[in-house]
């Protein structure tokens, strides 16, 4: 953990995020020894004081909370919380944060945490500078970092007037999942994978994530932004960036962004016709959504890395609420052998190509599946399967949630497992030619695997979900 006590300026600490995950989060860090000490100074539109926050914060605790909380831990966390409501000012904030600075000496760190929309960010960052509070102070970005190349590159030079980018924490939570920190540990910490790791041996990649939930409260958010910019562009594009990077020179921020980016690089402008785009049916009539809505609910997408090790290997992409099933799998097909020497109907083949399939799930889950013989006469195959689930460790108590992960990084100066401005200018660049012209949304019926088409712009192959 950071060895400095951190003062934290939350805003839209009152917001949805802040209460499933940042404030559950902070507490655990902050209750647990993560952090040697804390203030968190929450600031949002809402009219309240230190004592109306706290008890947003308890309610927060109770309903999302994964962790038990004794009386004790709760008085010391509500001991640290305070609030300044937006109106207040920059005199009022300034003064907040004076005063919790002053209980640590010159030893505190500033981390200023900005949990909302696009639109308010930049007010955010004016108000901060405005307070006199963005000296050495360290800056948590939330995504969308734009919504297009234009407006992530004027949103990234407005930033810099105001914070370096080295202070500039750009949060891609699934960058924070153990599982995904999992690909990195077992591409590069082992002799066995990366020689098989190319174009040579792996026919395509699916990185796959289907959700259930719908859009509870956040239509207003999700009218605007559609499953492309809050999924793909997002967490997928940065996963797919582990899978497909070459070794970097250290585990450490310059060497992991410089191979990441070089990914981004190599990926081609994604092709309209290799995009499906859906919407559920229903979303239409979902409080807060427009009646013609043509925003997306769904994504699938096929697109290329055109360099050495991945040229010609498809990488299909998928996402989308209100599907069949929540899932974050991440499964390389990899190519079937030139010739079969077991005689016809034994079943090689038939069940697909060997995969090895990476669950996202907190609880890190691969498994690898390969052709073995069925027990009794003759040579029949079936798909066997090699299994490794961190459940089966007994070390799930020592699982930081994703969100927890990356704020105890940030409070260290580490960004490693954060992202880039010009990371991000790339992928919007690749992204221009759907964002110009995007393909009609097509139905998919509710608690379905996506539209029709799906299937076309997958095939020959075919999608690894359901199993
Ligand atoms: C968020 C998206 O970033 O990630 C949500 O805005 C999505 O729409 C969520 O549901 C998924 O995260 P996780 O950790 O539950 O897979």
């Amino acid at each position: 953990g950071p060895r400095h006590p951190q003062v934290v300026v939350l805003f839209g600490a009152t917001g949805d995020l802040a209460k499933r995950k940042l404030l559950p989060g902070l507490c655990h860090l902050a209750t647990s020894g993560f952090i040697p000490d804390c203030r968190i100074i929450g600031v949002s539109l809402d009219a309240l004081d230190a004592d109306g926050f706290r008890q947003i914060t308890r309610q927060a605790l109770d309903a999302f909370g994964s962790r038990k909380l004794s009386d004790a831990a709760w008085n010391a966390f509500a001991a640290t919380l305070d609030y300044v409501p937006l109106s207040a000012g920059p005199a009022a904030l300034k003064a907040a944060v004076t005063k919790a600075e002053q209980s640590f000496g010159a030893e505190s760190r500033r981390l200023h945490y900005l949990s909302v929309p696009p639109s308010a960010a930049l007010s955010a960052v004016r108000l901060l500078a405005d307070a006199d509070l963005v000296q050495d102070a360290r800056i948590i970005m939330e995504k969308p970092f734009g919504t297009d190349l234009a407006s992530a590159r004027s949103l990234n030079a407005k930033l810099h007037e105001v914070f370096d980018e080295s202070r500039i924490f750009r949060i891609d939570h699934f960058l924070g999942k153990e599982a995904a920190q999992n690909i990195l540990a077992f591409r590069f910490a082992n002799g066995l994978f990366e020689p098989i790791w190319n174009r040579n041996f792996i026919d395509h990649v699916q990185i796959d994530v289907p959700e259930m939930l719908s859009l509870g409260q956040r239509a207003g958010f999700y009218e605007q932004t559609g499953a492309y910019r809050d999924m793909v562009v997002t967490h997928l594009f940065q996963i797919l960036a582990f899978m497909a990077m070459e070794p970097p020179t250290a585990l450490e921020p310059g060497p992991i962004s410089e191979e990441k980016n070089k990914v981004f690089r190599s990926m081609l402008p994604l092709h309209p016709a290799d995009v499906v785009r859906g919407q559920y049916v229903g979303y239409r009539e979902e409080q807060g959504v427009a009646p013609e809505s043509e925003t997306e609910t769904f994504i699938a997408l096929k697109c290329f890395i055109d360099n050495w090790r991945w040229a010609g290997v498809p990488f299909f992409l998928r996402t989308g609420k209100r599907m069949a099933e929540g899932q974050r799998i991440i499964s390389i097909a990899f190519r079937e052998p030139p010739k079969s020497m077991f005689p016809p109907g034994s079943g090689v083949g038939a069940q697909g190509p060997d995969h090895l399939t990476f669950d996202l799930a907190d609880a890190s889950k691969m498994s690898l599946s390969f052709y073995g013989k069925r027990p009794g006469p003759g040579f029949r195959l079936d798909k066997l399967s090699l299994q490794f689930a961190m459940h089966d460790t007994g070390l799930m108590g020592e699982v930081l949630e994703a969100y927890e992960r990356l704020i105890l990084d940030a409070m260290r100066g580490d960004r490693t497992l954060f992202t880039t401005a010009e990371g991000i200018e790339r992928l919007w660049e690749v992204s221009m030619p759907l964002l110009d012209s995007p393909p009609p949304v097509r139905l998919y019926q509710p608690e379905s695997w996506g539209p029709k088409s799906i299937h076309q712009l997958i095939a020959p192959h075919a999608w690894r979900l359901p199993f």
